[in-house]
């Protein structure tokens, strides 16, 4: 015959269920207290695919002068790698009347950017995909906008080369190219934006550095757009 425990034994089992539990919590959520991590999606906490970048949002001021730098006109096709809730590619939708495809390795992000779209009003011209950036196929890109990081970028350097056009543009923030000299180099609130354009001859480029690029000035200062 099974003897119940005490109702004091019963008390001591349920706080020491509940001490698990929240030292549990503690830890989980305490990914979310790196330094690098500025925002959490609950595929941050509990885990999910390999992030080659953290979340972290672009601020409004920053969108509008990637907006400005790729010079985003109607019709444009943007690719929005690593789009997190959609922020830069829906801007482009609704302020330039861009159309496009973002994609994020995250799939809570990529069904807040949805959702973020649907609130916009301009869910029926972009679309957001749970995908690894690294095969995503770029080749319909007019503007290709990114935030990531330094070593991702240069990554990426190669594949951008072999499959976006000549004259496609390219909108960095924050991090640069490597050797590939940036066209124009902006700044809003603090941050700095970068643009380069695919040249005529990308293969000469994809691995190597752009020698004959010409150099670009000090970064223009501005307060915003
Ligand atoms: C710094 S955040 C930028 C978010 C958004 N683009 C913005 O500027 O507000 C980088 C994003 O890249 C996503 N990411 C990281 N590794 C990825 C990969 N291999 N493929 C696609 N997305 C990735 C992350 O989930 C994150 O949302």
């Amino acid at each position: 015959m099974v003897r119940m425990p005490s109702p004091a034994a019963r008390i001591r089992i349920v706080a020491l269920v509940l001490a698990v539990l929240a030292l549990g919590l503690i830890a989980l959520g305490g990914r979310c207290m790196l330094p690098t991590m500025v925002s959490c999606s609950a595929t941050t906490i509990f885990g999910g695919p390999a992030l080659d970048v953290p979340y972290k949002s672009t601020r409004r001021e920053v969108v509008a002068l990637m907006l400005e730098l790729g010079e985003i006109a109607p019709g444009d096709t943007v690719i929005d790698l690593g789009t997190g809730d959609g922020r830069i590619l829906i801007a482009a939708a609704r302020e330039r009347g861009a159309q496009g495809l973002g994609v994020d390795i995250d799939p809570v992000l990529v069904a807040q950017a949805r959702d973020n779209a649907r609130d916009a009003g301009v869910a029926d011209r972009v679309r957001f995909e749970a995908a690894d950036l690294f095969e995503t196929d770029l080749r319909s890109a007019d503007v290709v906008t990114m935030y990531l990081l330094p070593e991702v970028n240069l990554r990426l350097r190669p594949r951008l080369f072999e499959q976006l056009r000549p004259g496609t543009r390219v909108v960095s923030h924050a991090f640069d190219m490597g050797d590939w000299k940036p066209e124009k180099v902006a700044k809003a609130g603090g941050a700095t934006v970068y643009l380069w354009r695919i040249p005529e001859r990308a293969d000469s480029m994809a691995n190597g550095a752009d020698r004959d690029a010409p150099t670009v000035g000090p970064a223009t200062a501005r307060t915003g757009v």
